[in-house]
């Protein structure tokens, strides 16, 4: 086991997801800001963690959150200005936060420079030729060029028009209109990423999360999807050459040093099935980290989520790569809402308006969530809110943003309900989301809000906030949880197989954890001493139904 101050910071670092548009909110206008980041940074240092990503807080028409980028060198005025950026990436810093950045190479937003100079440049020309211009099919150009379907669903291509008012060209978009994809068989487009990587290293990013890390390759040729395809095979999901671009990227970052104090880091965002081939992105000369999205969609089962763990462990030892851990993201569902339905686990496609939940279960499944996921080998991330037990919120239908919702045609309540503005006080208009006296936050607070306040759970020994300070803080000091070891344990229960309700295992030695995901209590292992615990044990010391227990062997 090597000193913690030799090890790598990312290989177990705690990672804090910031959503600047509903974290605070510093100048009263309704959206959250950097300003109101900055005089809340004593959350993040109280909550004890090392590192702070943020989601696009570029310069955009924010038609996707910020995923739609028109100019990466500066900050939306909504957020503030690259000198209050780089404000806050060096007073975080002094707190021992780290900075990672979001970067979006598979689109950026139509309003971009680059697609506005496409758009009045002529068919075939360079400016073209960073995107994906094609004529349409059929005698007047009117069939669109492929018929692949949108992550967000519906069509991928828009048509253009031309300046005498005539229909023109069609362009590729993977998600909406508003966001061109770029094609990275152009030199401008690596040579310009590649520029803007250095521009936030050095402004002292320690790293940058890489949006739909998948995504930006295309097969050139443009075919359509197959019904089945081979690894490499499909025509913009996981070619063979993304693994080049990021070569390329880590050659950047690792320009900037590779000791623990320089390191910079790239985290992927990577949505594969495959496991294999999910790790090929973390080999060591691509990206350090990628976010475990089959561990974040697998149901509270506990045969479902140890194969989920095993599988990810599997995984990553060949590459070295140490895995993620993560509940939730401004796209998914929240986690004490998702744990408290019938259908615990996470599927875009099945998001509906209206589904049974019960709260209070999925509040107590959460808590024995988080303890797993910060007992087990790798780094953590926390979604903003997630710290505070917040629910997924039922938003109005004329109160939401969210493309996702427009684009199923009303029928995906969309990502809104996890993106409401943070209450930190139990009182006041927008519960200290902003000054009293400011707009009403951009999207609208539920009723109860002001119950899950960072001023109200702060003091409280039973609150989400107190699991979660306490659980990062006993990651630093617990040294079993400073090795990579993991072995699991056969407890009763916990013997892999159908029946099997409890997951168990042994970090270093003399640590273990212990979820109970049965409806039954269990014991825990024999001179088990509990350092922390989701909820109270049995008056006879076991571990109830929903509960996870840290414990000393
Ligand atoms: C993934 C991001 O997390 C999501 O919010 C965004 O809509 C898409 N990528 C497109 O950039």
């Amino acid at each position: 086991m090597k000193h913690p101050d030799e090890r790598a910071w990312w290989r177990d670092a705690v990672i804090y997801q910031i959503y600047p548009r509903s974290f605070a909110d510093g100048d009263g206008d309704g959206t959250g800001d950097l300003a109101g980041i900055r005089a809340r940074l004593d959350h993040l240092e109280r909550l004890g963690v090392d590192a702070v990503w943020y989601t696009p807080w570029y310069a955009s028409p924010l038609a996707d959150g910020g995923y739609d980028v028109a100019d990466y060198r500066a900050i939306d005025p909504v957020f503030g200005d690259l000198a209050e950026a780089e404000a806050v990436i060096a007073e975080a810093s002094t707190r021992g936060i780290r900075t990672i950045v979001d970067v979006v190479p598979n689109h950026v937003s139509d309003q971009h420079p680059w697609f506005q100079a496409a758009l009045a440049a002529p068919p075939g020309s360079p400016e073209r030729d960073r995107f994906w211009f094609r004529d349409g099919t059929g005698p007047d150009g009117d069939g669109m060029p492929t018929g692949w379907t949108s992550s967000f669903q519906g069509e991928t291509w828009t048509r253009t028009t031309n300046p005498d008012g005539t229909p023109g060209q069609w362009y590729l978009h993977l998600f909406t209109p508003q966001q061109p994809d770029l094609n990275w068989n152009n030199a401008d487009v690596r040579a310009e990423h590649e520029a803007v990587l250095r521009f936030w290293f050095d402004r002292g990013a320690a790293g940058v999360r890489i949006d739909s890390a998948a995504l930006p390759a295309k097969d050139p040729a443009l075919p359509e999807v197959p019904e089945t395809w081979g690894a490499g095979e499909h025509p913009h999901l996981d070619r063979d050459d993304l693994h080049d671009i990021y070569r390329d990227w880590r050659a950047v970052a690792d320009s900037y040093g590779t000791g623990p104090a320089d390191e910079r880091v790239l985290v992927g965002e990577v949505w594969l099935p495959d496991p294999e081939r999910f790790a090929l992105y973390l080999r060591p000369d691509e990206m350090h980290t990628a976010f475990n999205f089959d561990f974040m969609t697998r149901p509270w089962d506990a045969k479902e989520l140890r194969e989920s763990i095993t599988r990810t462990l599997d995984a990553h030892a060949p590459v070295g790569a140490p895995p993620t851990w993560v509940l939730s993201n401004h796209d998914i569902t929240r986690p004490v809402t998702r744990y408290g339905r019938e259908d615990t686990s996470f599927d875009f496609a099945a998001k509906r308006f209206g589904t049974p939940t019960d709260l209070e279960l999925g509040t107590r499944r959460a808590r024995a969530a988080a303890l797993l996921t910060g007992a087990l080998p790798g780094s953590l991330y926390v979604y903003q809110g997630d710290e505070l037990g917040l629910p997924e919120a039922d938003i109005p239908r004329d109160a939401i943003q969210d493309p996702m919702h427009f684009r199923s045609g009303g029928v995906d309540p969309g990502r809104d309900g996890c993106r409401v503005p943070l209450p930190w006080t139990a009182d006041g208009p927008s519960h200290g989301f902003g000054p009293d006296d400011g707009a009403p936050p951009w999207l609208p607070q539920p009723d109860g809000w002001g119950d899950l306040a960072v001023e109200r759970q702060a003091g409280d020994p039973g609150s989400m906030l107190t699991l979660y300070r306490r659980m990062i803080a006993a990651r630093r000091t617990e040294p079993g949880l400073r090795d990579d070891a993991f072995a699991w344990l056969d407890l009763p229960g916990a013997l892999p197989g159908d029946d099997a309700d409890v997951l168990a295992f042994t970090r270093g030695t003399g640590f273990a954890c212990v979820v109970n995901l049965g409806t039954e209590s269990v014991a825990l292992p024999d001179g088990a001493t509990v350092i922390l615990a989701s909820a109270p044990l049995t008056d006879d010391g076991r571990l109830a139904s929903d509960t996870a227990a840290w414990c000393r062997l």
